[in-house]
């Protein structure tokens, strides 16, 4: 029997309540197909921070370096400012762990409504690759003069070769395995000194991969394609920021942020690889059991193909789309009544 060890951190708000689901849903479909996973669980939140002072202990990193795979629920929460808890906790795993890869699938499910007309299942499937180690996120600049009419903030971006060259490679790859086409997120025309160094990245990258077709567009006008003709898309690449952005965006396309997956690949599997929804700790519902518990449910499906179980991850979505397709049993989000319990029961009730 294959066993597998998964450090689980619930975090916030909203990661506590999807973060079980997640796991119900792997618990069955593990069963079916004779794995054994364990879990471990981390307390690491805002809520430890405000305890203890620390999102994670000093040596976090080194408790959970050897597990097969992080599952992560949601991190940040009022009282605790987000560059704390996010710096403290989120941003660490994902660079330590060299989970360079974002990588955020967008599909239009049957039955989830899009607010885009013209959206149709089926028809609507593309993949954000997000570069999620360096880019606009980086802790180099500061604030001076604070609180006086010469107050200025300085944000240094990083980009460096290898960074850039690291990402593109796995996006043209992964554009190859699909359907050969590429989008790369931009703005060289902007006065910005990164972007062409991009671009000339994007282009290198592209004569090595000559059954891939490519593309850039500027960031902003992309953002309004996504939105008026979202299937033309398959592979879109973009930096840090951009990615981010994006992925909300194209997520809520898709018919929310509740719906949407993340992972974050370290593909040389030096270090366990992150899942976790798109979404965040969500203040607004969390405590209530109505969030969605979707964005977690399908992140734990892309770990068991990342995991080599990709049967297993297929049959994870093939439920999910079982029940959006065939039932009314959908959470408030998606226009449902159901809370977070009764769609994953649902769920696992669809599974072999
Ligand atoms: P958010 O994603 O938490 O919420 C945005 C909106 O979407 C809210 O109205 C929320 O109710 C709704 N929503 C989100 N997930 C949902 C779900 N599963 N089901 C139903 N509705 C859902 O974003 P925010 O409000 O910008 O951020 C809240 C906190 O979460 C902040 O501290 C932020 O830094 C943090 N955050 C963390 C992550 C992460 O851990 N990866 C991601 C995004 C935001
Ligand atoms: C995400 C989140 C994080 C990010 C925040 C909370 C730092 O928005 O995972 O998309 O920007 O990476
Ligand atoms: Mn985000």
């Amino acid at each position: 029997m294959k066993h597998y060890r998964v450090a689980t951190i619930p975090g916030d708000g909203i990661g506590k309540e999807v973060l079980p689901a997640a796991r119900a849903v792997l618990d069955r479909v593990a069963a079916h197909h004779g794995l054994s996973l364990s879990y471990d669980e981390f307390d690491w939140s805002c809520e430890r921070y405000l305890a203890e002072g620390a999102m994670m202990p000093e040596d976090g990193l080194d408790r959970i370096r050897h597990h097969d795979s992080v599952l992560l629920g949601a991190v940040g929460w009022p009282g605790v400012p987000d560059h704390v808890s996010l710096w403290g906790l989120l941003i660490p795993i994902r660079r330590s762990f060299r989970q360079y890869v974002n990588l955020r699938p967008i599909s239009v499910l049957e039955g989830v409504p899009s607010p885009v007309s013209g959206a149709r299942p089926g028809e609507v499937d593309f993949v954000v690759v997000r570069e999620n180690n360096e880019g606009e996120y980086s802790q180099i600049g500061g604030r001076a003069f604070e609180g006086t009419p010469e107050e200025t903030v300085v944000q240094e971006s990083v980009f460096t070769r290898k960074g850039v060259e690291r990402v593109l490679e796995y996006a043209f790859d992964l554009a190859g395995r699909r359907g050969g086409r590429l989008t790369s997120a931009t703005k060289s025309n902007g006065i910005v000194h990164t972007m062409p160094f991009w671009d000339e990245l994007v282009a290198e990258r592209a004569s090595a991969h000559p059954d891939v077709s490519w593309e850039q567009e500027h960031i902003d006008a992309l953002a309004a394609k996504i939105v008026l003709a979202p299937a033309r898309f398959d592979v879109i690449v973009g930096s840090n920021l951009f990615g981010d952005i994006l992925s909300d965006l194209a997520a809520a396309v898709a018919g929310g942020i509740g719906v949407a997956p993340s992972a974050n690949l370290n593909p040389e599997r030096e270090f366990p690889s992150m899942f976790e929804p798109v979404h965040g700790s969500a203040p607004d519902i969390a405590g209530r059991g109505l969030a969605n518990p979707l964005g977690a449910i399908w992140s734990a499906s892309m770990m068991l193909d990342h995991l080599g179980h990709a049967e297993a991850g297929a049959q994870v979505m093939d439920a999910v789309r079982t029940v959006l397709a065939s039932s009314p049993v959908r959470t408030a989000d998606l226009g449902g009544t159901a809370g977070t319990a009764e769609f994953t029961a649902e769920v696992i009730g669809k599974l072999p």
